[in-house]
Order: structure tokens, then C-alpha cells, then sequence
């Protein structure tokens, strides 16, 4: 898979009703994605089976018994206090850099300079993802015949101040126009009330777990969750990204699944190995082979400020194949959100442990992912081309996960199989989302449902009439058996298991 693969793929999402650009017929607005009829449902899929998989059976623990999860459904801006305690208002910083002649903003760390081993001449800027092939014909055009090898390269913010004046930024063509890397923070704020004062300023929340933190008294207080315990959360978080990019990838607004996995210090390195452990479980569950997964151990010093260990569970995004991106992190926070919380609220945060007849502040582990993120690796992992079918392309969705579980077809618009096919859908629907699908020749509508992902297809045709059976048609190898009509249910309820 290649960057146009990506190109092919978010196509695909907008001629079958994915994804759209937001606010598409103004011309989008960047870093924000709509999900349409198709989109939404296989959002709510991936959302519901990981809400499955935590809260509502979460798995087995290491001494045989369930865990126990609970959720919570916490409000988008909290008292902005919250943010000072947590480190997003003084740390939420990109090094960020403007190039006055492209008006383009980078992310510092997101863009590389090739800077010449003898020292004479200009030194180019790139993208961190640019082509090889890109990086050597811009070079041919303006770097007097030399190529790559006669640079050394250094990451943006790593360039001395004084280098900036022979750089040339990636979009632009003299040198000299970048700033030097300023901090700018990724929150968006608001004011809440009718007065636009500092005093009212208000931020939309950067990532979901702070809503956990600030309940976890209200939790323990009401509930019988005792330590080891998890608070788990869906919902948007929202970060004004100096480069969104990469479809839905990074963007501005998106939705996190998270959960904080509240355990004794002693316990943390047993509950971290088992949290990767079932991550990787699920993933493998919803149709990402464990080959496509790379685990990152997070080198020290790329650490958040709240974490001490972090694996990050990556996977082969088409633009960045061969190689891997970030699809999900697994931190240790130690104790530091609900220390923090304690001092910047005052309200005591500690755990009592009545068998023990100890007080404590648990500490963290915390797999995060994120749920849009979640919906391009699968849409990218479904993407398969097959020349010899008329789409030339098929979604490879796990059944499970399928926004439409099956199509029922009848074979023509003719008076006989119509009646038939609605039945078998006003049958099936009940159960699953299922497509009728009456109008166009066949050939265009088995197309139609490859390009969504149906795993199946139950075709209505003259021989219907006579015996009730159906053709069952598999989306991936296209073969065609005939089963009976009361047999489709179980068929379809048996595979999306
Ligand atoms: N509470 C920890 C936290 O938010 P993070 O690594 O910043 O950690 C967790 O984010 C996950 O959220 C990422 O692995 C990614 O899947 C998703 N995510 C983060 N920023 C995103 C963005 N701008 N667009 C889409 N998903 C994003």
C-alpha cells in the first residue's frame, strides 16, 4: 500500500457514504470529518464492541475471575481548573513554525532539514513523510545537482536559531522565510456565560480520561468497585492539531475510547503486561492481524509528562508503510492525575481499602485509543483490490464489524421475487442491518455491497419460488451456494459472532 492507496481509499469513503469532508459544501474546513450512513455505523460497531469488551463483559483477570469495569459519560468542558491540574494548560504545546512566504504552519518536530555536509549553500526543509523520489527531484531542481547524500539531516527544532536564515521552508522557494519554533498551545477554548472575560474562558476537553479522574470519588463513593478497578469512557476530545492530516488520522475534533485501570503500585508491571496483552486481543477481534501491529516501547525522553512507561500499539497505515503509526497507547500515569487533582481541588482523592485498613492513591494504567483512528485502520485494513471483479475493489470488513451484515437482492424487480426478498428482510432486519437492495441489474448491485463491505449477499430467483432457497454469495471469494430461507438467519448470526 502506498500514499495512493490513501488517496483511492478516502475516495472510496466518500462516493459510498463513510466519510465526508465537513462542511463540504463550503469548501471543508480543515481537520474536521462528517460520517455518513455508512460511516456512522461502523463507528458505533467498533465503539460498541470495545464498550462490550470493558464494561459490559470485561475480560478475565489473572486470578480467573472477571475484572470489574464501569463507565462513566463525563461532560466535554469541565471547570477549568481541571486543565491547570492536569498540565494541558501550561504543557499542551507543539513547537510550531510559520513560513511567511507559503502563509503554511509546521509542527517543529513534524519536519526535517537537509543541511549541506560542506557547508556551503541553502538547506532545504521537508515533511517528515516525504517521498524519497520528492525529496531528490526538489533537490535536482534547486540544490546545483546535489542529491541527498550530500546532506546531513536534522530534525526543524533541533536546527540552531541562526540556521534559520538558509533554510527553505517545504512549500516555499527562498530561503529564509520559517520562524523559529514557537509554543503554541492545542486547546480550544470558549467562554462560558455572556461575558467574553478571562475570568469565563473555558476549554474543550484535549482527551477524555480527565472526566474519569474527576470522578473517581463520585464513583467509588457510589458504587461497590473496589481497587483493582477501571473507569472506561467513549466520547470526543477535540485539539486544534497545527498539521492535521492523514484523512481522519490526526484531526481536530475525534473521539477517544479510554480507560483508566485504577490498581496498587505493586500490582503495575502484572496489570501493564495484561493490558497490552488484551489490547492486542481486540484488535486481532475486530480484523487487524497481529502481523499489521508493531509495539513501540516509547523511548524515555518522547515520554507524556504524566508517564513513565508506554507502549504505543501502532499499525501499517498505508502512508506510513513500510513502516508503522499510532493507533492506541498504553501509559503508566503512576498517581499523577489524581495527586494532581487532590492539590489543585483540595478534595481528598485517596482510596481506602477496608480489608487491608489502608489508604492509598491508586496508580494508573491507561490503554487509550482512539475511536475515529480506530475506524480508518479498519477501513484501511478492509481495503482490498481485485481487479477481476467489476468494483476492482472490496471492503474485507470482519463480519462483526460490516455496517451492513447482508443484502437480499431479488434476482429481478419482477412481481415473484420482490415479495420474497422482502420477507427475508423484514425478517432479518430485526436482528441485523441489513440492506434491500430491488432496483439496477445484479452485476452493479453485488458491486455496490463489495464496496461497502457486506460479507453476504442472499440473491431471490425463480428457484426461490419453487424450493425457498436463496443463493448465499460470499464477498471475498465471490462463490455462490443456495441455502434455504430459514437457514439465513442462523448462517448470518453464526459469522458476525
Ligand atoms: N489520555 C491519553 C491520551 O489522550 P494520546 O496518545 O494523546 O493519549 C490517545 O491519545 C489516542 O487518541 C491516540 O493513540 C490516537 O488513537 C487518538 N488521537 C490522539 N490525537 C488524535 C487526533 N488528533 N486525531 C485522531 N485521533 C487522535
Amino acid at each position: 500500500m502506498s500514499a495512493d492507496t490513501m488517496k483511492d481509499i478516502v475516495a472510496l469513503c466518500k462516493r459510498r457514504g463513510f466519510i465526508f469532508p465537513a462542511s463540504d459544501i463550503y469548501g471543508g474546513i480543515n481537520g474536521f470529518w462528517d460520517y455518513g450512513p455508512l460511516g456512522v455505523e461502523l463507528k458505533n460497531n467498533l465503539r460498541d464492541r470495545w464498550w462490550k469488551d470493558m464494561v459490559v463483559t470485561p475480560p478475565i483477570g489473572p486470578d480467573g475471575a472477571p475484572i470489574e469495569i464501569v463507565g462513566v459519560d463525563s461532560s466535554i468542558i469541565q471547570n477549568p481548573r481541571c486543565w491547570e491540574a492536569s498540565g494541558h494548560v501550561g504543557g499542551f504545546n507543539d513547537p510550531m513554525v510559520d513560513c511567511k512566504e507559503s502563509k503554511k504552519r509546521y509542527r517543529a518536530d513534524h519536519v526535517f532539514v537537509l543541511i549541506p555536509k560542506d557547508g556551503q549553500g541553502t538547506s532545504f526543509a521537508f515533511d517528515k513523510d516525504a517521498e524519497q523520489s520528492d525529496i531528490e527531484s526538489r533537490l535536482k531542481k534547486f540544490a546545483k545537482g546535489k542529491s541527498a547524500s550530500d546532506f546531513e539531516k536534522e530534525m526543524l527544532d533541533k536546527v540552531p536559531a541562526k540556521m534559520f536564515a538558509s533554510i527553505i521552508g517545504p512549500d516555499a522557494k527562498e530561503p529564509g522565510t520559517l520562524t523559529e519554533p514557537r509554543q503554541f498551545n492545542m486547546m480550544f477554548h470558549t467562554y462560558v456565560g455572556a461575558a467574553a472575560g478571562d475570568e469565563n474562558k473555558a476549554y474543550l476537553r484535549p482527551e477524555t480520561c480527565a472526566g474519569i479522574f474527576l470522578n473517581f470519588k463520585n464513583v467509588v463513593d457510589s458504587s461497590r468497585t473496589r481497587v483493582p478497578f477501571g473507569i472506561a469512557q467513549i466520547g470526543k476530545a477535540f485539539r486544534n492539531e497545527v498539521t492535521p492530516r492523514n484523512f481522519i488520522f490526526r484531526s481536530r475534533e475525534f473521539e477517544q475510547m479510554e480507560l483508566e485501570w485504577f490498581c496498587e503500585e505493586e500490582e503495575v508491571p502484572m496489570w501493564f503486561d495484561f493490558w497490552v496483552e488484551q489490547r492486542t486481543k481486540f484488535w486481532e477481534a475486530v480484523g487487524i492481524p497481529k502481523a499489521e501491529l508493531h509495539f513501540l516501547d516509547v523511548a524515555k525522553e518522547d515520554l507524556a509528562h504524566y508517564s513513565s512507561r508506554t507502549i504505543d500499539v501502532e499499525y501499517r497505515f498505508p502512508f506510513a508503510a513500510p513502516g508503522f503509526d499510532e493507533l492506541e497507547g498504553i501509559a503508566h500515569r503512576g498517581s499523577f492525575d489524581l495527586t494532581q487533582h487532590e492539590q489543585f481541588s483540595g478534595t481528598k482523592l485517596e482510596y481506602f481499602d477496608q480489608a487491608a485498613n489502608k489508604r492509598f492513591t491508586p496508580h494508573v494504567i491507561e490503554p487509550s485509543t482512539g475511536l475515529t483512528r480506530g475506524v480508518l485502520a479498519l477501513i484501511c485494513q478492509a481495503y482490498t483490490v481485485d481487479e477481476s471483479r467489476p468494483s476492482g475493489v472490496y471492503l474485507n470488513f470482519q463480519p462483526g464489524m460490516a455496517p451492513k451484515k447482508a443484502a437480499i437482492l431479488p434476482l429481478t424487480a419482477k412481481e415473484e421475487h420482490v415479495p420474497l426478498a422482502q420477507k427475508l428482510y423484514m425478517d432479518l432486519r430485526e436482528d441485523f442491518a441489513v440492506d434491500l437492495d430491488i432496483k439496477q441489474n445484479i452485476g452493479k448491485r453485488y458491486a455496490r455491497q463489495d464496496e461497502i463491505g457486506t460479507p453476504y449477499c442472499f440473491t431471490v430467483d425463480n428457484d426461490t419460488i419453487s424450493d425457498q432457497t436463496v443463493t448465499v454469495r460470499d464477498r471475498n471469494t465471490m462463490a455462490q451456494n443456495r441455502i434455504h430461507m430459514d437457514k439465513v438467519k442462523e448462517f448470518v448470526k453464526d459469522r458476525i459472532r
